[in-house]
C-alpha cells in the first residue's frame, strides 16, 4: 500500500516538475488546453502551423489594395511627402464644427493628443513634461503657428505622424481626425473660433474669421 502511495507521489510530483519545463513554443503539460486555446481561429491566435497559408501563419494578409471599412469615407489623397504634407494644406475640412462634432473630437484628443500636447493645448502632457521627449517648436496651440495651420495640414499630420509625433491614422477613423481637426481649432482659437450648426453655416457671425 505504501509502495503505491510513493509511487503516486512520485508520478504527481514528476508530472508538476514536467510541466514547468517550458521553453520557447513549448508551453509544458497543460490541463484541459480547451481554456487556453480557442477550438475557433483567432485572427491572431497562432496554434500550430498552418500548412495552406504563406509562412505557415493561421491569418492571411489582406488582397493587396484592401481598404478598412470607414477608410474611404472621405478621399484624402496626398502622399506621405513633404511635397503631400504642403499639397494638403489645400484640403477643406468635410466635417462642420457642431458641438456635437466637438464634444466628439474634445474626447478623442483627450485620449490620444493630451498626453504630449497638454488638456488646452500647452504641450505640458505628461509624456513632454517628464523630460526626455524633444518639445514641440511651438510653445503651445494658442501660438500664432497652429491658429494660422491650415486644417488640412492637421489632418496629414495627425494622419502621418511628423518627425517626434507618431502617425495615429491607424488609431482615428477619417472622420475621428477630422472631429480633433476641429477640437484642435477650438483650442486654439479660444473666443475666435466659431461652432457650426447642422446646415453648416456658422453660428455667431461677428468680423473674425475661422481660419483654415
Ligand atoms: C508622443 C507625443 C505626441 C502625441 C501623442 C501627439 N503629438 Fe502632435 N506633435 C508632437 C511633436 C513633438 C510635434 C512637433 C513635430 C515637429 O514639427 O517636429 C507635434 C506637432 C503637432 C502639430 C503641428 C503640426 C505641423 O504641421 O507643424 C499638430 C497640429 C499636432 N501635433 C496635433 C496633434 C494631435 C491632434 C494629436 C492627437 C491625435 C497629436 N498631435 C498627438 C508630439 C505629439
Amino acid at each position: 500500500m505504501l509502495n503505491l502511495k510513493n509511487i503516486f507521489y512520485t508520478c504527481v510530483a514528476a508530472t508538476a516538475l514536467y510541466s514547468c519545463t517550458s521553453k520557447g513554443d513549448n508551453p509544458g503539460i497543460e490541463y484541459a488546453p480547451d481554456m487556453y486555446v480557442s477550438k475557433a481561429y483567432e485572427p491572431f491566435s497562432q496554434e500550430k502551423h498552418m500548412d495552406l497559408n504563406p509562412n505557415g501563419m493561421t491569418m492571411r494578409l489582406p488582397v493587396a489594395g484592401t481598404i478598412a471599412r470607414g477608410q474611404l469615407d472621405y478621399i484624402f489623397n496626398y502622399p506621405n511627402t513633404p511635397e503631400g504634407y504642403e499639397a494638403s494644406a489645400a484640403a477643406v475640412n468635410p466635417v462642420s464644427k457642431t458641438e456635437e462634432n466637438l464634444m466628439e473630437g474634445e474626447k478623442l484628443y483627450n485620449i490620444y493628443c493630451s498626453l504630449c500636447h497638454g488638456k488646452t493645448g500647452g504641450n505640458d502632457g505628461s509624456v513632454i513634461t517628464v523630460g526626455n521627449f524633444a518639445r514641440p517648436s511651438f510653445a503651445n496651440y494658442q501660438d500664432p503657428y497652429i491658429q494660422n495651420l491650415p486644417e488640412g495640414k492637421i489632418f496629414f499630420v495627425i494622419t502621418n505622424g511628423k518627425n517626434m509625433m507618431g502617425a495615429h491614422g491607424h488609431m482615428l477613423t477619417p472622420h475621428q481626425r477630422w472631429q480633433v481637426v476641429n477640437y484642435v481649432k477650438k483650442l486654439s482659437l479660444g473666443d475666435n473660433f466659431k461652432t457650426q450648426n447642422e446646415n453648416n453655416t456658422i453660428a455667431n457671425t461677428d468680423s473674425t474669421t475661422i481660419n483654415n
